[in-house]
């Protein structure tokens, strides 16, 4: 078992992640950051002689033991996708939804005017937050089942966890699949997250040299990180955005933990200024 798990957690993603963790304020320790300390526990039981050192170790294997656990738990990840029922989805979206996202699903709400960032416009059919590859036109059921879930930081877009059932959060999503004209679609699979390197000196070093090299992410992002660097953006339908400020990581969209991240700088933020490195053609890869 704990083999198994192992063999998942060593599946491990590329350097860019560790591009956003030489910024400052961003000091959150990975699950995998966690992993990577454990043989620790291994050779502690080898060198110990006396039965304290014994003890201490057992104690270490059954810390170690619950890490693994929490760990695969969170490397399952979101539910796999489910099948929604549209119809009921409708009525729980004119309920919960409406106000900000308008009763056409087009972004045009009651409430819209005063948000920035504004609602989603469900009918172009364009999300920011997905983990398909970046020649992948679409977000995936997993992906918009887990902003409904979650909601998204720093947005006035609430997580429904605690208001809606699992299955009224899938119905929802088959609704808006069903706004889009994306019921029919085959949504691609999430991307290849590759191997992770471990956080080390070196890796970070080599991610801060590739987030200042060539304007690439210093651009937008500006030396220190910050989001300062470009002003008066707008994003693709014209509204006012701002790079993000990365030495604010709770205000990530999607979270920061290293995967995350990964996904981003890989598909980009669709419809904004945040570009696809994933891309061969893109001349900032
Ligand atoms: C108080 C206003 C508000 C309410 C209520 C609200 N949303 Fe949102 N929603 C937003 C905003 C604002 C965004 C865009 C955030 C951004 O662009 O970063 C958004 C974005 C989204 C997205 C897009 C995710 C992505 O990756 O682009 C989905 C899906 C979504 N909302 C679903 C829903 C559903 C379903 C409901 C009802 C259960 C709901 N929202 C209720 C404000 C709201
Ligand atoms: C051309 C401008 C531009 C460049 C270059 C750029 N970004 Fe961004 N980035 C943005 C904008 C704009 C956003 C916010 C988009 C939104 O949600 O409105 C953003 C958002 C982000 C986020 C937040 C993700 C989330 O979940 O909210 C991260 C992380 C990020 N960028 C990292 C990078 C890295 C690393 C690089 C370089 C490899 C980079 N960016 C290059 C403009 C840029």
């Amino acid at each position: 078992m704990k083999r198994l798990i192992l063999a998942r957690i060593s599946h491990r993603f590329p350097t860019a992640t560790t591009l956003c963790r030489t910024l400052p304020g961003f000091h959150s320790v990975s699950a995998l950051d966690i992993v990577s300390t454990m043989p620790a526990h291994a050779s502690v039981a080898k060198a110990s002689q006396g039965a304290t050192y014994r003890r201490l170790a057992t104690k270490i294997g059954e810390i170690c033991g619950l890490v693994l656990v929490v760990i695969s738990l969170w490397l399952a990840g979101p539910a796999l996708a489910k099948q929604g029922d549209a119809e009921n989805g409708a009525q729980v979206y004119a309920k919960r939804c409406v106000w900000c996202h308008g009763e056409e699903g087009d972004g045009e709400g009651p409430a819209a005017e005063r948000l920035n960032p504004p609602p989603r416009d469900f009918t172009a059919a364009q999300y920011k937050i997905k983990t398909t590859a970046f020649d992948d036109d679409f977000a995936n059921d997993d992906n918009m089942f887990r902003m409904i879930r979650d909601g998204m930081p720093a947005t006035a877009m609430p997580g429904w966890n605690d208001v809606l059932s699992e299955q009224e959060m899938w119905d929802l999503v088959w609704y808006i699949k069903t706004v889009a004209g994306l019921e029919e679609e085959e949504l691609g699979a999430d991307m290849d997250y590759g191997t992770q390197i471990e956080s080390s000196p070196e890796s970070i070093a080599r991610g801060k040299q590739l987030f200042l090299e060539d304007d690439r992410c210093l651009e937008c992002h500006g030396k220190e990180g910050k989001g300062d660097a470009l002003k008066g953006l707008k994003d693709d339908s014209g509204f006012r955005t701002w790079p993000r400020n990365l030495t604010k990581p709770w205000t990530f969209r999607a979270s920061n933990d290293p995967r995350d991240i990964f996904a981003r700088i890989s598909t980009g933020i669709p419809g904004t200024q945040m570009p696809a490195f994933g891309a061969p053609a893109s001349d900032k890869s």
